[in-house]
């Protein structure tokens, strides 16, 4: 690949965007990359397509930036939609839109039957809370979760526990050297966790602490078997990892905008299948969450996830968000799934080759996303953090979650293999 085509390239998708981000015409042109779930090789085609989308992205000037999994960086083509959608507003005072086309856009994200079970949050933790606090428990009712949540699937039900007195159970998810269960031992402990008093179980669909994915599906039939909830904290693989909630058969999936989507911070969203919306009974509501616009003494919630969300809302966000489908659609949401594996693989392979007597793996060697996490031998994991963005500018997450104290790393479409393998020179030379 030469620098001239790689500036063509990424010329190229400068001004596809400008002209409404024809990817589809650069990738036929520069080789759409076909792979298998995790490709051992990449060709010059395939880095000069993928190449010209990181320039997209203004967050690969300033850092080596793996930390996806908390915040993923908008492209700038997002950015500029939220900006003009705002001066729109301010200058029309024009402040709707199509919020129902969005619903629509993200009930095609996760294969959901149809817009009308998509409700909007601001985040993950909101469309948790919605759940947690919507279904009817009473005191000594029981809910499972992990013994590795996120803040997000813990808080909202730990707080419904504060307010009602429900019991909440953490099932493990390793033993005690942190080894993780097999699938099947995991759904075994869950199943045996249950009990005559368990009403719904809340996991998360990846963990945000080693990148363990769960075997959601078959949880989910086994609450279904008891009769039981059963809510899937989503936060990570939508944008990431192809998701398909019905063929999951969840209840309910809690999802967002800002992470593996690229959206816009702060806007997110909750599935809830046709059969769990008459028992999410909405906690806290407002204009147009009902039936009969404006107040004349009667409530009739839609029959719609529309019901959770409601009143004056910022439509710039919403709007940034389907640019971002919109974005990721053109790639492909296969080819996103494919590339963040092969460069999970290609940032795995090199770790191992350095982790001798340094490091170990937390993520099981099957859960192949765009997580990964070790255990520091020797190093705080605070510090290595620290000297990692001191020493090449690279930013990672720490994982204190669940006593773990260990270094998470994320990849996605906007990280190229040179970005790996500074990363990778760059813990060399912390570790030494
Ligand atoms: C697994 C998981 N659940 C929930 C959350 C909370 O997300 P939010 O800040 O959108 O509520 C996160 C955030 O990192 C997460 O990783």
């Amino acid at each position: 690949m030469t620098l001239a085509s790689t500036t063509a390239a990424s010329s190229a998708v400068h001004s596809a965007r400008r002209n409404g981000l024809n990817l589809n015409s650069i990738a036929a042109t520069n080789g759409n990359p076909s792979s298998p779930p995790v490709m051992a090789h990449s060709n010059d085609a395939d880095e000069q397509y993928w190449s010209a989308i990181r320039d997209e992205f203004p967050i690969t000037q300033n850092l080596l930036y793996f930390n996806n999994g908390t915040m993923g960086p908008s492209p700038l083509v997002v950015t500029e939609r939220v900006t003009d959608r705002i001066k729109h507003v301010d200058a029309t005072g024009d402040y709707g839109g199509d919020y129902e086309g969005i619903r629509t856009a993200l009930a095609h994200v996760v294969n959901a039957e149809s817009g009308d079970q998509i409700a909007f949050t601001h985040n993950v933790s909101e469309a948790i809370s919605i759940v947690s606090s919507g279904i009817d428990l009473k005191a000594g009712d029981e809910v499972l979760l992990t013994n590795q949540e996120h803040a997000g699937n813990a808080i909202p039900w730990l707080a419904r526990k504060k307010r009602d007195g429900i019991e909440i159970k953490f099932v493990p998810l390793t033993d005690d050297k942190w080894n993780a269960f097999s699938d099947d031992e995991f759904v075994q402990r869950v199943s045996d966790a249950i009990t005559p008093r368990t009403r719904a179980i809340s996991m998360p669909h990846l963990t945000c602490t080693t990148g363990q994915l769960l075997p959601i599906k078959r949880l989910a039939a086994l609450a279904r078997s008891k009769n039981i909830w059963f809510l899937a904290d989503g936060a990570h693989p939508p944008g990431m990892l192809q998701t398909d909630v019905r063929d999951l058969g969840v209840h309910a999936y809690a999802s967002c905008g800002h992470k593996w989507l690229l959206g816009p911070k702060g806007i997110g969203f909750l599935y809830i299948a046709p059969d769990f919306m008459e028992h999410v009974i909405p906690t806290w509501s407002g204009g147009e969450a009902d039936k009969y616009w404006g107040y004349d003494a009667r409530l009739d919630f839609l029959p719609t996830a529309s019901r959770y969300d409601f009143a004056t809302q910022n439509f710039a966000l919403f709007d940034g968000l389907q640019c971002a489908i919109e974005f990721m659609e053109k790639i492909g949401f296969d080819k996103i799934e494919a590339r963040v594996k092969y460069l999970t693989n290609t940032l795995r392979t090199g770790l191992h080759e350095m982790s001798d007597g340094k490091f170990h793996f937390l993520t099981p060697e099957s859960s192949m996303t765009g997580l990964t996490t070790i255990k520091l031998d020797k190093m705080n994991y605070k510090d290595f953090a620290d000297k990692l963005m001191a020493n090449c500018k690279a930013r990672t997450r720490i994982v204190p979650e669940g006593g773990l104290e260990a270094s998470r790393f994320s990849v996605h479409i906007y990280t190229s293999p040179d970005d790996i393998g500074k990363f990778l020179e760059g813990t060399k030379s912390v570790l030494g």
